[in-house]
């Protein structure tokens, strides 16, 4: 799979929505936290696959906003696996010059999962050859709505005029200021949404839906996807003669 990627072609930023680790549980009779631990493992494949091949961008849809009404017991594992999988992986990141950074209200984490997470954060803050952001404790129209109480501030303080809202300002009030818009977005398990997700960012995005549970997810599923992309005209609105 690997040796079919073009990689003067390559999305500069893939996201991904990893779903169906319940289903996989439930598949074999375990619970739901059986398939979030599995799921760990397709987290390492896809950085490793994201890192060979040169991506720049790699975000992780890891807990949503709406992830916080799941039973306490589910909640309380998925903190726990995601305090131990940022510790276990630190070292991997700085190895390979990776940068952690996270989107998303991070301060309502648990506090060992946010100390663990800016952590690691601050550690790899200046590592270069790939970004690793997680979306945690994140929502699209969470965001979207933060941006728009920064953006009323700063009019009600006289620091900006009505008549200087505008895409750029908008996109710079968002937590992704600093990240480019999604090309590609991948999502596992045979669902057809984009779950409030970088709503705004993904204007332009290709889309790419796989039948595999998350857990299953590897890297030449990742590969699978990327050169499934690389197929596809980019034309943002314009025609083919144009691009
Ligand atoms: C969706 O499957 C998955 C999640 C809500 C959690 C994803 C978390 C991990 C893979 C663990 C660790 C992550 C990192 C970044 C180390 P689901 O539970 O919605 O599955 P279902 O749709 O089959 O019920």
């Amino acid at each position: 799979m690997k040796e079919k990627i073009i990689l003067e072609k390559l999305p500069e930023h893939v996201a991904i929505i990893m779903d169906g680790n319940g289903r996989w549980a439930k598949k074999r009779g375990a619970f739901r936290v059986f398939g979030h631990q599995h799921g760990v493992t397709a987290v390492k494949e896809t950085v490793e696959a994201a890192t060979e091949i040169g991506i720049k961008f790699l975000t992780l849809y890891a807990f949503s906003t709406e992830n916080w009404l799941r039973p306490k017991e589910e909640v309380d594992a998925l903190m726990e696996l995601l305090v131990r999988s940022i510790n276990n992986e630190t070292e991997t990141l700085i190895k390979n010059n990776i940068r952690l950074i996270a989107i998303g209200d991070i301060e309502s984490l648990h506090k060992n999962c946010y100390d663990e997470l800016m952590n690691t954060i601050n550690i790899t803050a200046n590592n270069t050859r790939m970004t690793l952001v997680l979306a945690l404790s994140y929502s699209s129209k969470w965001e979207i709505t933060q941006a728009v109480k920064k953006i009323a501030e700063k009019i009600k303080n006289n620091i900006i005029d009505v008549n200087d809202i505008n895409q750029e300002l908008i996109s710079n009030s968002l937590n992704t200021k600093d990240i480019p818009d999604p090309s590609l977005l991948i999502r596992t398990s045979g669902e057809y949404r984009i779950s409030n997700f970088l709503l705004w960012q993904m204007a332009y995005t290709e889309l790419y839906f796989t039948p595999v549970l998350w857990p299953d997810f590897r890297k030449n599923d990742f590969y699978s996807a990327i050169i499934d992309y690389q197929k596809r005209e980019r034309r943002f609105g314009m025609t083919s003669e144009q691009i």
